[in-house]
């Protein structure tokens, strides 16, 4: 019987010390100053090329080839007002939003990091 109780105790413990470093992990990536958007070279670029009209996490929940991206972007530009971005800023953006973005979605938002 006080085998059970102890070792209950050590599975909370164990709970505990998991949720705490998950929860560390959060606050970690929530620290960047580019909101939802992965923290790596170009992340600057895109973001404020971005969120003059919508919050990042519009674009952190897409998940496009870079063939995909330059055609959204267009779509940007002419359905929904977006100034031409020029060179060398396109690439920068295609390319940070190819890596990070891409139809793997390795940077999806997870339900407990997303913001309200
Ligand atoms: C001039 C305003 C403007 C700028 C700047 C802008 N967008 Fe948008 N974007 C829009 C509008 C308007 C929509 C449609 C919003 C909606 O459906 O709620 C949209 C929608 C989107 C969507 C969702 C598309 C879908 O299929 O639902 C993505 C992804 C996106 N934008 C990415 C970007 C990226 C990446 C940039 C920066 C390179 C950008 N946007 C810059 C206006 C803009």
């Amino acid at each position: 019987m006080s085998f059970a109780i102890l070792r209950r105790g050590f599975l909370v413990c164990i709970a505990a010390m998991i949720a705490g470093l998950t929860a560390a992990h959060a606050t970690g990536k929530q620290e960047s100053e580019f909101g939802q958007l992965f923290n790596a070279p170009g992340v600057e670029t895109t973001y404020y090329a971005c969120i003059a009209c919508h919050s990042e996490m519009i674009i952190a929940q897409q998940g496009l080839s870079r063939a995909h991206w330059a055609e959204l972007l267009e779509w940007m530009v002419e359905e929904h007002g977006m100034p031409e971005i020029e060179e060398p800023d396109l690439t920068k953006i295609l390319d940070y939003l190819s890596t990070h973005y891409n139809e793997d979605r390795p940077n999806f938002p997870k339900p407990n990091e997303a913001k309200p």
